[in-house]
């Protein structure tokens, strides 16, 4: 790719930003930025590169980049790139850093033009672009996920709906029925019917989610964590420890608390279950992470819920559908804890994700940590 330096600053407009604007700007950027010289040495990393290369801009800049990346696509590009100036892009290659491979990423190295003003003599610089893929896969999954429950909510209530009305007149019916019947032992028949449209109705009535209003405020996660702790702690079962791992430092989030209690509760208490027949231990574990998306959103801080069980696992069958109204794998599940704890954090702007192999199961929830001006 052939530029024209002169212009492409121009219309960059570099003049405009002070460096600390600069440096902001490119700390949000998701994509992994980092700027070597000629001689491979690292010269600047965004934010986003040091999550991918998991460690602090402090720590690398002024060292050189071979004695970080072992990966040989990576070197030889960044070579090329500062023998001959062309760009290079590669998909799908497994970045290998000195101690790990690391996740498959897609990776673009191309040469920065004019860019002495580090003041560093050796003339053109090199800039290396990061992205994950798994991230990018995370979010068309997520957007897929997001559809599919959106098209199932509608479904449910419009059933729901129709059900409801026949319902009412049926159990009406049953009452006045009941009430010109002299034999106590026909009566028995009206209660039935009484009995089973009732439990229909509290069916229908929790899935169609939530009645109330939602409730924001600012919310402490580790209440939250801690009141279902208590809860589920004193009914578990001996063999089942719970295990805390917080990250104290979390700001406040804005959700409506018992719905994210109510959440957490269903969460916790499918680890319960799963556990059940062997025992084993569930983490609850809290952690902020910048520069992660929810669906198809970018946010700059997210707080994260994770709950992990060491039991089973998921199989692949059941995960296709994990968050379906009515699929359970129990013979006395309702097949409604997963799908409503997924529509009440989708109320509070975020998502449960869920991995899962026997011995690790994953459920996180993220929800955007907004700043606190931005949501009075
Ligand atoms: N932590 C877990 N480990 C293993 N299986 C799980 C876990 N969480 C959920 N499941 C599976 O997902 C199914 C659906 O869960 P859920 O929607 O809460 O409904 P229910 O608990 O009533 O079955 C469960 O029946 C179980 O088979
Ligand atoms: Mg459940």
């Amino acid at each position: 790719m052939h530029r024209d330096s002169t212009k492409s600053q121009r219309s960059r407009g570099i003049h405009a930003y002070t460096s600390a604007q600069l440096q902001s700007l490119l700390d949000n950027i998701s994509t992994a930025l980092i700027e070597v010289n000629q001689n491979g040495l690292i010269l600047f990393i965004n934010n986003a590169a040091e999550m991918v290369l998991k460690t602090s801009a402090h720590q690398l800049v002024g060292t050189l980049i071979s004695d970080l990346v072992r990966d040989a696509a990576l070197l030889a590009a960044i070579n090329e790139v500062t023998q001959q100036g062309n760009l290079v892009s590669k998909r799908g290659v497994m970045l290998e850093l000195n101690h790990t491979v690391l996740e498959p990423v897609n990776f673009n190295v191309s040469p920065i033009e004019g860019s002495a003003n580090h003041g560093d003599t050796a003339g053109c610089c090199t800039l290396i672009e990061i992205v994950p893929i798994e991230q990018q896969l995370r979010m068309s999954r997520e957007e897929e996920m997001v559809a599919q429950q959106y098209a199932t909510r509608a479904l449910v209530r419009g059933l729901a709906h129709e059900i409801q009305n026949p319902l009412g007149g049926l159990r009406g019916a049953a009452q006045l029925l009941e009430r010109e019947l002299k034999e106590a032992e026909l009566r028995e028949y009206t209660q039935i019917i009484i009995a089973e449209a009732d439990r229909l109705k509290a069916l229908i009535d929790r899935m169609l989610g939530p009645k109330r209003s939602q409730q924001p405020q600012w919310t402490n996660l580790h209440e939250v964590l801690e009141r279902v702790r208590q809860v589920i702690g004193a009914g578990a079962d001996a063999t089942i420890t719970l295990q805390r791992d917080y990250d104290p430092s979390i700001p406040e989030i804005f959700v409506d608390k018992d719905q994210l209690i109510q959440a957490v509760m269903n969460l916790v208490k499918n680890a319960v279950q799963a556990l059940e027949d062997q025992g084993g231990t569930i983490i609850l574990k809290s952690r902020a992470v910048r520069h992660h998306s929810i669906g198809s959103r970018m946010h700059r801080l997210v707080a994260q819920i994770e709950v992990i069980d060491n039991g089973p696992g998921i199989d692949e069958v059941m995960g296709k559908n994990l968050f379906l109204p009515m699929v359970t794998g129990r013979e006395q599940g309702s097949g409604l804890g997963l799908p409503i704890a997924q529509s009440l954090i989708n109320l509070n702007q975020g998502i449960i994700e869920w991995s899962s192999r026997p011995g690790e199961t994953k459920f996180t929830i993220c929800i955007p940590i907004s700043e606190r001006q931005e949501s009075r």
